[in-house]
């Protein structure tokens, strides 16, 4: 755990505060060069030395990092068609042998690959994997691999909001810009210690860039005070290749911050100059500032923000206006596919692609299809609804053949147990990722690559531009997550964000062991927990695909009865439980979302006999005596799944409890304390649904699930 509160100096004029102590670092190759110092002296336990080695022989047993630019070296022992081979981002490790030397050389095109395959290089050392006989060549596979930290709202690794109590150090945002009371005085731009360990932890996973604020924006991140707060941040974060990006409100420019320079409502037309005009100037404003500033990420005519429908155009319009303003400056737009606007449709989850659908489709004047402008990303998350524990995918993923989509997952446990619940997330992102889309060409054939991993990284339809998002856990927690095992969930993002091919399995296992131990049985155990974990969550709050049942406004505790004040937000809307069944039909009898998947899916899932059984009740009004897979009624299997997630969960607390000697003292306390609560509120969540439901299908508690409190 570092002292996240101790603060850096930033500039030379700064006041040092008390506790300051390092300076930054100031170049990528500097970054590794610490690393490796840093973390070769942790492993071995005694100092590394440094040397210049250029010309002379390279001592045995040292490790060389550079570019073929920053060392001669490095080109002399790695073939220049070999390094092309793994792009800008990407590294070689290879072990050498020359003369009676043999020393490990970390090779990039960039100084940001050295310093990735550093990071990599240390994982293998630090999860004791062999380095003798090294030959890796690793490369990115999806080109922006961004977080989105949502400040202030919906922080679960800083705040919680459930109101059920804190651990010590685990309230706040993790970035400072307007510190009062106890932190005042530590305020960006002062640097502290907290963004140099985040900026560490995200370099070492490849994550390239962070947008700051929450999808919610507040304009005053758009100020000229602000924005020399956050050059501040971007330069403590540039030698590790984490480029800054904001949240923007659409009507940004009548803000009565920016006057004099203000519009008014009516010159907010998007194609209009003046509208373009501002948004250029404050995007000039910022790149001046920050020369590598990413762009802009909009949440429009979603939840109450303002978009270009509340002028009378859509969001083709909206989106192309701001992405043209900026792209003479070289930034992008992520415009957020997250709508749900009522009068679309009645089924929620059916909204989305009808309203971006046909933009994607429509044939420009140039005969050319899909009207959104190069630099605009739609960031679309997952699921149709809500980042719920288990949602089937986006049915917009191959659908917008003809526009840049961005994957928007969620790593805060917002819907799943927040900071207090242990649920690793990894096998989440890539059961999505690894989804079969079952995509077709224009002629109804059906692609070769079309798993939602292969739409995200261009490979399925041939899109040079391409994105992934983490909406981000960061808090001013001392382990950045609040809970220790959320650290693995932006881990396991981090490691798919760069290649989504790999198993999720062997992510919990490094993370284990660079965490825990590297005790064999340590490691058996703790990922065995790790990877039900998520089933097990799914189990107990929402089994068989039943839709968000959440009370309202937390996202924590279940309220299934609960008409949240708008029918979309309504687990009622959700589960329709009635005396036949429970579910949402949407099969080609009820609201027929089925139908926007592509056809294999549509058949899949629009049929109660080839759903699915994860994802049966986001399709199906299912009939309480529908016979499943496992011989059980529907009625039976529901309850048996509440049953097997609490269960699961109990197995969890005592199978850490026994691991007490094997993990040092405060971090083995705290994890148990969270296992308690969260094994009583997976309990609440069983007895709260079952005894729900019971109401409706008049059925009695199978008796091998007793006891059920
Ligand atoms: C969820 C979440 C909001 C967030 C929204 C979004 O609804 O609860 O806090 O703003 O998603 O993704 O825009």
């Amino acid at each position: 755990n570092a002292d996240t509160t101790k603060v850096h100096r930033h500039t030379t004029d700064l006041a040092m505060a008390p506790g300051s102590s390092e300076k930054l670092v100031e170049t990528t190759l500097g970054a590794a060069r610490d690393e490796l110092v840093r973390g070769l002296g942790g492993l071995l336990g005694q100092p590394t030395p440094e040397a210049t080695v250029d010309g002379g022989t390279v001592p045995d047993g040292a490790i060389v990092v550079g570019t073929p630019a920053s060392s001669p070296l490095v080109g002399r022992t790695i073939a220049t068609r070999d390094l092309a081979t793994v792009g800008d981002e990407g590294y070689l490790v290879r072990s050498v042998s020359k003369g009676r030397s043999r020393f490990t050389v970390i090779a990039g095109n960039t100084d940001l690959g050295a310093l990735y395959g550093t990071f990599a290089f240390l994982r293998l050392l630090q999860t004791q994997k062999p380095i003798d006989h090294l030959r890796v060549a690793e490369s990115p596979k999806i080109k922006h691999r961004l977080l989105n930290n949502w400040e202030t709202e919906r922080l679960y690794a800083g705040n919680n909001p459930s109101g059920i109590g804190g651990l010590n150090g685990e309230s706040g945002a993790i970035f400072n810009f307007a510190a009062t009371g106890a932190s005042a005085g530590r305020n960006l731009p002062v640097i502290l210690d907290r963004y140099l360990v985040m900026a560490r932890a995200l370099a070492s996973l490849g994550i390239n860039g962070i947008t700051i604020n929450n999808v919610n924006a507040d304009n005053a991140y758009l100020t000229s005070a602000r924005i020399a707060q956050e050059a501040a941040l971007a330069d403590a974060l540039r030698p590790y290749g984490i480029r800054l990006g904001l949240s923007i409100r659409y009507t940004a420019p009548t803000d009565s911050r920016f006057a004099p320079d203000t519009l008014t409502n009516a010159q907010l037309d998007p194609y209009g100059a003046d509208f373009r005009g501002w948004w250029h100037r404050r995007a000039q404003q910022i790149q001046t500032a920050i020369p590598d500033f990413m762009g802009l990420t909009v949440k429009a005519n979603s939840e109450g923000q303002p978009g270009p429908q509340d002028f009378g155009y859509d969001h083709g319009d909206g989106a192309n206006a701001i992405a043209a303003a900026v792209a003479p400056l070289g930034m992008t737009v992520h415009w957020r596919t997250f709508v749900y606007n009522a009068e679309v449709d009645n089924d929620r989850l059916k909204r989305a692609y009808l309203e971006f659908g046909p933009i994607d489709d429509e044939v420009q004047p140039d005969g050319s299809r899909g009207r959104f402008a190069d630099n605009v990303f739609l960031q679309t998350k997952n699921g149709p609804l809500d980042f719920q524990a288990r949602e089937p995918i986006h049915p917009m993923f191959g659908r917008m053949e003809n526009t840049n989509q961005a994957l928007e997952l969620q790593i805060t446990q917002e819907y799943t147990g927040q900071n207090w619940m242990l649920a690793y997330l990894g096998p989440m992102y890539e059961e999505i990722l690894k989804t079969d889309t079952y995509a077709t060409d224009a002629n109804g054939k059906l692609l070769k690559k079309r798993l939602v991993g292969n739409i995200v990284d261009g490979t399925a339809q041939h899109h040079p531009d391409t994105a992934i998002v983490g909406v981000a856990n960061l808090g001013n927690a001392d382990n950045l997550t609040g809970h220790h095992f959320a650290q693995a969930n932006l881990f396991a993002f981090g490691r798919q964000a760069w290649d989504w091919t790999l198993d999720s399995t062997d992510i919990a296992t490094d993370w284990t062991r660079m965490t825990w131990s590297n005790d064999r049985r340590v490691v058996d155990t703790i990922r065995t927990m790790m990877m039900g974990s998520w089933e097990s969550l799914v189990s107990y709050q929402t089994p068989l695909g039943i839709g968000h049942q959440f009370a309202e406004g937390v996202h924590y505790r279940p309220d299934p009865a609960d008409w949240a004040g708008r029918d979309d937000w309504s687990p009622i809307y959700y589960n329709k439980a009635d005396s036949v069944g429970l579910g949402f039909d949407r099969s080609p009898t009820g609201s027929n979302l089925a139908a926007q998947y592509f056809p294999r899916l549509q058949q899949r899932y629009g049929n109660i006999n080839s759903v699915p059984e994860n994802l049966l009740m986001w399709f199906h009004h299912v009939p309480w005596g529908h016979r499943m897979d496992s011989g059980r009624t529907f009625w039976d299997e529901l309850v048996y799944r509440y049953q097997m997630g609490v269960q699961y969960v109990t197995w969890m607390r005592e199978t850490w409890d026994a691991l007490q000697p094997d993990i040092d003292a405060r971090r083995f306390a705290e994890v148990r304390a969270k296992l308690a609560v969260h094994e009583a509120d997976a309990a609440d969540w069983r007895d709260t649904s079952v005894n729900y439901w019971k109401e409706f299908s008049g059925r009695d508690i199978p008796v091998d699930d007793a006891p059920l409190s």
